[in-house]
């Protein structure tokens, strides 16, 4: 009740947050009171991790990835492409796909989701994007940049990085992206743009 009562001041006295504040302020009558509709999900921002593994690396690089966004307070859901639906990627502030390095690109699988996504084009506009991939030798920054592309045809956010891996996260073969610098680096880079946007 404190928090509630301190909430309503500002708001008479800070008009620029009472939205923000006025929505801050009925989540905790909700809880308060203990019969809430209201779930983390709605007040936390979220975002969606879709890959393509066929032999296990692609997929613990996203399950990585995953925990370190939750760790960042973002509300995440990480699934294969082949229970991706198109309008699920309409939920989330922001998506990040990843796939194997396939002779350069990605995986036919996640490009045909991206294909697909034709349908609902214009509605990814303004949210954030970014891409992670494996490979087995090299090539996996072209397959990062692969998926960018379709992001920014979306019109998405990219957040590039000045200082590791500029374009997204890559590791060669399961397990080396653990050791990497983007373990901590990637998700906190893409988790900072989603919740200034
Ligand atoms: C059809 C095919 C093409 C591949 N092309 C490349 C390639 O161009 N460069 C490379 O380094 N690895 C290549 N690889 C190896 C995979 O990218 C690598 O093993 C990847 O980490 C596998 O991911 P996954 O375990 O998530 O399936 C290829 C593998 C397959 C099956």
């Amino acid at each position: 009740m404190f928090f509630l009562n301190l909430d309503y001041l500002q708001a008479f006295h800070d008009p620029d947050k009472e939205i923000r504040i006025l929505i801050h302020s009925a989540t905790w009558v909700k809880f308060i009171n203990d019969n809430s509709d209201i779930h983390m999900s709605d007040i936390m921002p979220n975002a969606l991790i879709v890959y393509y593994s066929r032999s296990g690396a692609t997929r613990t690089m996203a399950e990585e990835i995953g925990e370190a966004l939750k760790k960042e307070g973002i509300d995440v859901a990480v699934q294969k492409v082949e229970d991706t639906k198109v309008s699920d990627l309409l939920g989330y502030d922001g998506i990040i796909m990843g796939s194997p390095t396939y002779y350069g690109t990605m995986a036919a699988e996640l490009k045909k989701l991206i294909d697909d996504s034709v349908e609902i084009h214009g509605k990814l506009d303004g949210k954030v994007g970014a891409a992670f991939a494996t490979a087995a030798v090299s090539g996996f920054e072209t397959t990062v940049f692969s998926i960018l592309e379709g992001m920014l045809i979306h019109g998405m956010i990219i957040q590039g990085n000045p200082a590791g891996d500029h374009y997204g996260a890559v590791a060669v073969g399961e397990g080396t992206f653990s050791d990497s610098e983007w373990s901590s680096n990637f998700a906190k880079r893409v988790a900072d743009l989603i919740k200034r946007l």
